[in-house]
């Protein structure tokens, strides 16, 4: 099939925002192109027939119940919380069973785990193995704009005013407690992708109390904590600006959101992507792995309706910040700011010593993002707590969520969470 058959079928929208942003201007297009030529190929709308849908339509055409719960964080945000507790013809109350938490990764949301094949999502994986499965939606993303009293457009400096560190001290602690107490289990095990790795090894190092008494395992997938040999093209342009990037984003366009899922009808989009081309390309060409060989490519356009999702611009600076430093550091406010929050004038490392929780790592040799030089060190830094690491040869970033062989999760990963759920399955 033509590229611009494809195009056609897949964004109108796009063709209509290059209309009115005019030819030098940035359109969906561009930005796609290079995802596009890479996975195209394989397009079949009888495979491919998920697009657009919802998690709940996904999810009960192939026989999973769906639930949909609001959660709300210690300082106000309102998260959508998604659970996939069994099959549609299960008898109600559940059946007492082992829970597991699912964590999306940066401009993605909890569609992540139900958008490859059925039979190789791995939200429907779980369920089907026995897990009372939930799903997580990070404050930014989507489904989870929303806050008690701050409006997301009209109070925007404010309630933008977050990263990852807030997810993994705030967002999850909220999503936990509400599992646990919903379910009356005393812990359950955690799955982050990407980003919900960092937010959650934050999280462990802040509140490893917390964590050890609520957690029975941390599922690492494409571990991202210290960036310093990471090859994502696009975080390490943002890097090399990152002061002006942050500026231009805030004080010149008010983007606060990065690429919320209609970004190609907006001219904050159109203004960035034409001013920073390549970043824009390279950014929302993130799905896109080194080898895109290794994943499933019969549902690109499921995966192009659901990606991106949006996510606050201080997680892109953060992630910038990390870059250039070979820590594993807090956000840096400026000095002065620093001395305000941290007592000091430089933002400190996270105390990853702290962490009490088993660690599982499933590292990708095909990951551009979590590079493995990293995750080496890291799982150096945190030996004592790793119970599971391996390095697979045929993963890249976006593979852990759409690969095509998914038995890294099917087995290795199921085989470890049963190894450690702590209540036995009925
Ligand atoms: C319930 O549905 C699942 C999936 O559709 C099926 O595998 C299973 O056999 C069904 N169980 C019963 C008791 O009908
Ligand atoms: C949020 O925006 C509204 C409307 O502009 C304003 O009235 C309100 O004071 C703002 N809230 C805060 C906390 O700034
Ligand atoms: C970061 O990378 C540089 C260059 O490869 C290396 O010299 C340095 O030791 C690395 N730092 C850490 C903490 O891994
Ligand atoms: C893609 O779809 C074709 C046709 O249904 C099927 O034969 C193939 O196994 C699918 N590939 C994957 C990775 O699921």
């Amino acid at each position: 099939m033509k590229i611009q058959t494809l195009l056609l079928l897949l964004c109108p929208a796009a063709l209509l925002a290059r209309h009115s942003f005019g030819e030098q201007q940035f359109s969906l297009i561009d930005g796609y192109r290079p995802w596009i030529e890479k996975y195209a190929s394989s397009y079949d709308p009888n495979v491919d027939n998920d697009a657009w849908k919802t998690m709940k339509e996904i999810a009960n055409e192939n026989g999973f119940a769906h639930e949909e719960y609001k959660v709300t964080t210690s300082d106000g945000y309102i998260l959508t919380l998604y659970r996939i507790p069994g099959f549609l013809n299960e008898t109600k109350p559940y059946a007492k069973k082992p829970v597991v938490l699912l964590q999306h990764g940066l401009e993605a949301d909890s569609m992540q785990w139900v958008i490859n094949s059925p039979d190789k999502a791995s939200a429907f994986n779980l369920v089907s193995e026995g897990f009372d499965v939930w799903l997580g939606n990070n404050r930014g993303c989507q489904y989870s704009v929303a806050h008690t009293t701050l409006d997301p457009v009209k109070n925007k400096t404010l309630f933008w005013d977050f990263d990852f560190e807030d997810m993994g001290t705030k967002d999850v602690p909220a999503e936990i407690d509400f599992i646990l107490e919903s379910t009356g289990q005393e812990k359950l095990s955690y799955v982050g992708h990407s980003e919900g790795t960092t937010q959650m090894f934050i999280g462990l190092s802040m509140l490893p109390e917390y964590y050890a008494e609520k957690m029975n395992l941390f599922v690492a997938l494409a571990p991202v904590a210290s960036l310093n040999h990471t090859m994502s093209t696009a975080l390490k342009i943002m890097a090399a600006n990152v002061d002006q990037v942050e500026h231009y984003l805030i004080d010149t366009l008010g983007m606060y959101n990065v690429f919320p899922p209609n970004y190609y009808t907006q001219w904050e989009t159109a203004e960035l992507c034409s001013t920073m081309a390549s970043f824009c390309s390279e950014f929302l060409t993130l799905i896109a792995d080194l080898d895109p060989s290794v994943d499933n490519l019969n549902r690109t356009m499921t995966y192009l309706t659901h990606f991106p999702s949006g996510a606050g611009y201080r997680n892109l600076v953060h992630y910038a910040q990390l870059i250039n430093s070979d820590k594993f550091l807090r956000y840096d406010f400026g000095t002065a700011i620093n001395q305000q929050k941290y007592g000091q004038s430089t933002p400190p490392e996270y105390p990853l010593e702290k962490i009490n929780v088993p660690v599982g790592m499933f590292v990708g040799l095909e990951d551009e993002l979590g590079d493995p030089e990293d995750c080496r060190w890291l799982h150096n830094k945190i030996s004592k707590t790793v119970t599971y690491y391996k390095e697979y040869p045929f993963l890249g970033h976006m593979t852990f969520a759409i690969g095509k062989d998914m038995s890294f999760f099917q087995v290795d990963a199921i085989n470890l969470i049963k190894q450690y759920a702590t209540n036995s399955f009925e």
